[in-house]
């Protein structure tokens, strides 16, 4: 009996919100439903806390294999008020910005009891052009699903979630509403500006392009729009003056920070061209040991290590490129 009833439904529902009749009972079956609120959770008690509110668990454990306790990510999901804007921590000048542009704070450091940074995720409940409600959050621990996610258009929060504790890597994915391009780039190489950036509507990448040198730290930033023909549809790599004197003649446009700032590396500038043909919904930094995983079509890897005065942790730009 009731299967039948189950079947009713899903048949009224289809063909209600197919042919438009029936439309409140439409609208409410497929009323979206948003991230709402983000938590983590250190220890048992605080689990037990979270599950207590109603908070559902991403069942993977951002510190396995350290000698911290499980940490696990937690959300909520409602139709009102979404979160649209993740960023991750891993150093207290990143901070700064958040604060002052009101990012929220969520308390619990992803690597807690392990030695590797101290990582806490902040996020925004925005309602300007800029902002992106999000529906669904994802945790990878393999290359190969890193990939997927990124050519699915989920957002790759580009810090490591076991960053400097070694071995593998983890990382969080954002998928989001509505499809977005990216319309602006920005290269930072002071925290004075982050508060700004974060006003304007900029998400930053969250991996610093000069890791492992002593120098100040850098980072990329990019903006979206909805409107496809005011999009970046193609990015490259300057690394000497030859290539900078081609991307000029190819009418590319500089963004003027070199992201090698101050290290005695050659310089490397970000060029990038507009066109509402394959935008690039969303930009990242693998590591070198993604690359192979990252290569495959729908995805640009840009083979220019970007950290070039240090070897350690090899960084390249990535992004996207099917629509
Ligand atoms: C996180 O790093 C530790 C080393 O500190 C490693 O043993 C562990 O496998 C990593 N976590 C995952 C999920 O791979
Ligand atoms: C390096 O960082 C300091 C402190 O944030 C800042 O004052 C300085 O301008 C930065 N240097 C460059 C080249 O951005
Ligand atoms: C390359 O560009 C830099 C900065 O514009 C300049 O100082 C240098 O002389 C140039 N080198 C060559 C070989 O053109």
């Amino acid at each position: 009996m009731s299967r039948i009833f189950q079947l009713f439904f899903v048949l009224l529902y289809m063909t209600s919100c197919v042919k438009g009749t029936y439309t409140t009972f439409c609208s409410i079956m497929s009323k979206m439903e948003y991230i709402t609120d983000i938590a983590v959770s250190t220890d048992a008690n605080q689990k037990q806390g979270l599950s207590n509110q109603h908070f559902k668990m991403i069942n993977v454990d951002l510190n396995k294999g350290t000698k911290g306790n499980p940490v696990y990510l937690w959300y909520k999901k409602g139709t009102t008020k979404p979160i649209t804007r993740l960023q991750a921590a891993f150093t207290d000048e990143m901070k700064s910005g958040l604060t002052k542009a009101g990012y929220h704070h969520v308390n619990g450091n992803v690597n807690e009891g392990n030695k590797g940074d101290e990582i806490y995720f902040w996020y925004y409940k925005g309602i300007t052009e800029y902002d992106n409600p999000i529906m669904d959050l994802k945790v990878t621990t393999s290359e190969n699903e890193e990939a997927e996610y990124f050519k699915m258009g989920y957002e790759h929060l580009a810090c490591d979630l076991n960053r400097s504790a070694r071995g593998k890597y983890i990382y969080l994915w954002v998928k989001k509403e509505k499809k977005m391009f990216i319309s602006d780039i920005t290269v930072s190489t002071a925290y004075g500006l982050d508060e700004r950036l974060f006003n304007q509507g900029y998400t930053r990448v969250d991996e610093d392009l000069n890791r492992g040198s002593d120098r100040n730290a850098s980072f990329i930033w990019y903006r979206r729009s909805q409107s496809q023909s005011g999009a970046i549809n193609d990015l490259v790599l300057s690394t000497n003056n030859q290539t900078e004197v081609d991307f000029q003649l190819q009418d590319y446009t500089k963004v003027g920070v070199n992201l090698e700032e101050g290290t005695k590396s050659q310089p490397i500038f970000v060029w990038y061209k507009k066109g509402s043909d394959n935008p690039i919904m969303s930009l990242t930094v693998i590591r070198e040991i993604s690359i192979t995983a990252f290569l495959k079509p729908g995805i640009v890897v840009i083979k220019t290590k970007l950290n070039k005065g240090n070897d350690q942790i090899p960084l390249y730009l990535a992004f996207p490129n099917v629509v």
